[in-house]
């Protein structure tokens, strides 16, 4: 992409160069609840990977989470605990920028501007919006649970990403940022790179185990069916043994005809490495397939508990780390914040 070049003088050009040669992603989470393990297949798991050859950036949206908070003193816990989650699982603070949003106040800044580029009618069809509000009947529904996709563009367009690893549930989000930063450019001129979302080949939308048409998620309503990145190994094994089967004993892999039996090769491919199609082949019986399902995820989660429990113990060293990814951050941002006023024409201060 070209950008203006008469920008009041920032230093636009040399972000531009570097954006030439090396990819430049983003994603974020939420410090709601516990990391389960449909976040970490469908989207951790990519952070860890495209870290040593592309310039990554991982928030921590707090902000996002106080479109459901409504008690003090929790947040702060549960997003150094999610910070811990995230270096246990492999990012390297010397690599990758790993931030807290609300320390870098650009967010906010440029999640005003993306609320006067997108519509009504727009943020009112993001199904997203639909289950959780449907999910809280009765219960306060604010205005950022409806202009939350406008912030998780600032949060993209802000680093100018071009990959965003996301789980399936969050493609409609990314692509709404697509249609925010198009007409952002159709209006301002050529200001904002145009995201794409990445998901992985298996896992991109791990299934509940006790109800295996509905996405696994730290809000369902029994934890049996969701497998929690800090679950005991026997309880692992116990959430796979109960897992909710289909009607007649075949094994075969067909999302559509077999969702429970699907759900678990999902999670042993994904675990594995392994094509779901292939794999279902090796299998005649839901037990064997089952018991290899939770095997797998035990092995596979072992090792990052046991880093958490060794992270979680120095709070400070935490706390620097997240100081260090936000000073970072906020380069990056405060560059984008300066070329989206001066693309806008407002008044520099
Ligand atoms: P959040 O916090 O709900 O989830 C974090 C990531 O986990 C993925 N995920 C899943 N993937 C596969 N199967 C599942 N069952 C499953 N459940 C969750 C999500 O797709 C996500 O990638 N709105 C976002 C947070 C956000 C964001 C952003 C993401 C804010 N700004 C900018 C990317 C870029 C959210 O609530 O994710």
């Amino acid at each position: 992409m070209t950008l203006r070049t008469e920008t009041w003088g920032l230093p636009v050009r040399a972000h531009q160069v570097a954006s030439l040669t090396v990819t430049r992603v983003l994603s974020c989470i939420q410090p709601t609840g516990d990391v389960h393990l449909g976040n970490y297949l469908g989207a951790l798991r990519n952070w860890v990977s495209g870290q040593h050859d592309k310039d990554v950036f991982h928030g921590i949206v707090d902000l996002h989470a106080l479109t459901i908070t409504e008690q003090p003193d929790v947040l702060g816990d549960s997003t150094l605990k999610l910070a811990a989650m995230l270096f246990a699982i492999g990012l390297d603070p010397d690599v990758a920028t790993v931030f807290v949003q609300s320390h870098v106040t650009e967010h906010s800044q440029l999640g005003w501007i993306m609320e006067c580029t997108v519509s009504f009618g727009e943020l009112s069809r993001m199904t997203q919006f639909k289950d959780k509000t449907a999910k809280r009947v009765g219960n306060f529904i604010s205005a950022g649970l409806f202009t939350y996709p406008a912030l998780q563009a600032a949060d993209i367009v802000l680093y100018d990403a071009n990959e965003v690893p996301v789980g399936d549930d969050q493609r409609q989000h990314v692509e709404i940022t697509r249609d925010i930063a198009i007409r952002f450019n159709h209006r301002f001129g050529d200001t904002l790179v145009i995201p794409e979302a990445v998901t992985p080949k298996a896992g991109a939308r791990v299934m509940d185990l006790q109800d295996p048409t509905s996405k696994m998620s730290k809000s369902s309503d029994s934890d049996a069916g969701c497998i929690m990145m800090l679950d005991d190994p026997r309880a692992i094994l116990k959430k796979f043994k109960r897992a909710v089967t289909d009607s007649d004993s075949e094994v075969y892999y067909d999302v559509k005809a077999k969702p429970g039996v699907s759900g678990l090769i999902d999670i042993l491919a994904a675990a594995t490495d392994q094509d779901p199609v292939t794999l279902a082949t090796h299998y005649q019986q839901y037990g064997p397939l089952k018991n290899d399902a939770g095997e797998a995820v035990v092995a596979m989660l072992e090792p990052i508990q046991a880093r958490y429990y060794e992270l979680i113990d120095d709070k400070a060293e935490l706390t620097r780390l997240l100081r260090v990814g936000a000073d970072r951050a906020r380069t990056v941002a405060s560059a984008t914040i300066d070329r989206v006023h001066n693309a806008i024409g407002l008044l520099p201060a």
